[in-house]
């Protein structure tokens, strides 16, 4: 781990933070460890951070969310900003304002850092190029969802000690999942070894993917449970939710063929009863879903440090 006054006064080379592609892995090691840092500021319940006075973030949701939205709204009060909330419903994108109108609307309002969730793959690059300020990726279409990953390899390398050599298994509809893609994208440059398990109509063509339970797995020490992503199908499902909970809803009795003690994720929203057995995922010892949740107010705090230390006053 880098010393406290290194993290704090690390540089960051990227305007944007749009994917984990553009990461390098010290660069995903020098954030971990500034979210470290802003765990533990947030366990002291220190309210004196003013790093972000006069800053104005502005939050622009545009799908359905609740742990990113309000994670980036608290990160960036915690850290002194003022935060502005946008969502589609209410605002003049149902009188049929453009996309792009409604960024040039919000750029000419001078904020200091946007938060954009979007369905389209790749709008959150698009509202890079028409803003001024930072633009922050809070998840696009099936394409990425940077700071899930982040905090999802902060939620690990807390329980585990490290990232190097760990064995993580994602279980679910990987083919729509923007977290999946993430994650993947961040284990393979911190030598997290990943396999995917799930039905084949929802599995992408990799040579780590597999439709049984057992060899997917094999040997894990976590695994990280997603749901089906409903609103993204192209088309009606060969199965019932029923028969997804038989073959591929993680139970007790599946965990069984991970690592002894493997633990569970899921960046939520969570379907109980579905992709997983609810005794499972409220299990204190096995489950780190609420963990995650409270990495993703300290990732959110490091990101928007990050991306305004060369603009902010
Ligand atoms: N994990 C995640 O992105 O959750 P929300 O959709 O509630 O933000």
């Amino acid at each position: 781990m880098l010393s406290n006054t290194t993290v704090t006064q690390m540089s960051f080379p990227h305007h944007d933070f749009l994917s984990i592609k553009e990461l390098s892995r010290d660069e995903i090691t020098a954030i971990l460890d500034l979210a470290e840092h802003y765990v533990v500021q947030n366990r002291r319940k220190s309210q004196t951070n003013v790093l972000l006075r006069g800053c104005m973030v502005i939050n622009l949701f545009l799908e359905n969310s609740t742990r990113t939205r309000l994670s980036f709204e608290i990160a960036a009060k915690r850290l002194g900003a003022d935060v502005v909330n946008m969502a589609a419903e209410g605002s003049s994108i149902h009188k049929g304002e453009s996309f792009v109108d409604t960024l040039k609307s919000i750029n000419a309002m001078l904020p200091d850092v946007l938060v954009i969730r979007h369905a389209a793959n790749g709008a959150a690059a698009d509202a890079a190029k028409i803003l001024d300020c930072p633009v922050i990726n809070g998840g696009d279409g099936t394409n990425e969802h940077p700071t899930q990953a982040l905090l999802d390899a902060l939620t690990l390398k807390r329980r585990f000690g490290k990232l190097e050599g760990l064995r993580v298994a994602i279980c679910g509809d990987i083919l729509h999942s923007r977290v999946a893609k993430s994650n993947m994208e961040l284990m393979e440059k911190m030598g997290v070894h990943v396999s995917c398990v799930g039905p084949k109509e929802l599995l992408p063509d990799l040579p780590n993917a597999t439709s049984d339970m057992k060899t997917g797995l094999k040997d894990a020490d976590a695994v990280m449970v997603l749901r089906i992503q409903k609103e993204r199908l192209q088309k009606t499902l060969s199965f019932t939710d029923e028969d997804y909970f038989n073959a591929f809803g993680l139970t007790a009795e599946k965990l069984k063929y991970a690592k002894p003690g493997a633990v569970i994720m899921h960046p939520g929203p969570m379907n109980r009863g579905v992709e997983i057995e609810a005794a499972l995922a409220d299990d204190p010892n096995l489950s780190l879903i609420t963990t995650q949740v409270e990495m993703g107010v300290a990732t959110r705090m490091a990101c928007l440090d990050l991306v305004t230390r060369k603009t902010r006053r």
